[in-house]
């Protein structure tokens, strides 16, 4: 049976590249098959973050889950903490994964920088409790951004080795990442070269979902650019990436294809592309701020949402961890 599911990182703001390539997407899954997702809190924390903003990033992303469309009643939203069998079967996996694969995780190595020996055990480990997210419930899909990539095929190596240690063929599915749609990797706004990021210390280079009207206008409208005007053809975006993001992010937002845009804007300069850009992105963003707001003026609601969705995840990660304690041989109660 298809099963469906994603997290987002309880660290920092969100963005457009997480609205267009992951958040968005979960609302167009929510009636093709069981969906949770979740806020990943214990991942967040593989950095340093202060308690407080903790909590509330938490809720915020919640909250976003929610305005972007995201029903309650029918996806299964959770924050990761508040399932301890995350931790549990991660345990296990750490068991199962090998050091050599670790090595090879390119996000361990952007996100530990220069000083590797000062990153955190966990910030290592990291792909691995990702590995027992998507595990723990036996998910089919995942559908993320393309930086998940590398995280998505360790999750499989780990799923195929652990039913060959075990001898148990097919015991956890081999999850397929789906990486779908115009923006599963959005740029930058001030380099076309380098991916839209919470981290990214320039606030000008990423649309924040909490940003204003006022501030998405005055962020496309300076976003970088070259100075031809836009091609006539798709191909005609290759070699122009700044040019290519924003062509990208306006197909994603209007739920067309770049070919379309093309269609309609080729051969017209930034100076008429931009300001349809930013009336779009603010048609498409504003709501959903607007709701996230409504949201976090009062958090009973998204409380009552993740307390639900936590019971709901529960039931099943306790099953999950139950077989594999039996698989492994750990000694239960008779
Ligand atoms: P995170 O919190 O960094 O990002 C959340 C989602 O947003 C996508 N994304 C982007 N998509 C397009 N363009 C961008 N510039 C961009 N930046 C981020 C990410 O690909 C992701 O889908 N490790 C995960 C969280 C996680 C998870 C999981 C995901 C933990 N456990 C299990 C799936 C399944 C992460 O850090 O995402």
């Amino acid at each position: 049976p298809r099963r469906i599911l994603s997290g987002i990182q309880a660290s920092g703001a969100l963005h457009l590249g997480n609205y267009l390539g992951a958040l968005k997407r979960f609302v167009a899954l929510q009636d093709e098959a069981p969906l949770f997702v979740f806020v990943a809190d214990l991942h967040a924390i593989t950095v340093w973050q202060d308690p407080a903003v903790l909590t509330a990033q938490t809720r915020e992303i919640a909250a976003a889950y929610i305005a972007s469309g995201l029903d309650p009643d029918k996806a299964v939203i959770f924050p990761q903490s508040a399932v301890p069998q995350h931790a549990e079967l991660a345990w296990v996996f750490n068991c199962v994964a090998r050091l050599g694969w670790l090595d090879r995780m390119t996000q361990f190595k952007e996100k530990s920088g220069k000083h590797k020996e000062r990153a955190s055990v966990g910030l290592y480990t990291y792909p691995v409790l990702q590995a027992a997210d998507i595990l723990l419930y036996k998910a089919t899909e995942v559908p993320v951004g393309e930086d998940q990539k590398q995280h998505l095929e360790l999750t499989r190596d780990i799923a195929a080795k652990f039913n060959t240690d075990f001898g148990r063929p097919g015991y956890f599915p081999l999850p397929e990442p789906v990486i779908q749609g115009p923006a599963t990797r959005v740029m930058s706004l001030r380099d076309g070269a380098a991916k839209m990021s919470k981290s990214d210390p320039s606030d000008q280079s990423r649309i924040n979902l909490t940003d204003d009207a006022d501030a998405i206008v005055a962020k496309v409208r300076k976003a970088k650019t070259d100075p031809e005007p836009l091609p006539e053809t798709v191909e005609g975006l290759d070699g122009r990436p700044e040019a290519k993001n924003l062509v990208a992010i306006y197909a994603a937002l209007s739920d067309s294809t770049a070919a379309e845009v093309i269609a309609r804007f080729g051969g017209q300069g930034f100076g008429a592309f931009k300001p349809a850009l930013a009336e779009l992105a603010v048609e498409a963003l504003a709501p959903v701020t607007a709701e996230m707001r409504r949201l976090m003026a009062d958090p009973a609601e998204i409380d009552r949402a993740l307390a639900k969705g936590a019971e709901q995840a529960r039931a099943i990660a306790e099953v999950t961890v139950a077989e594999v304690k039996d698989i492994v041989g750990f000694w239960r109660a008779p």
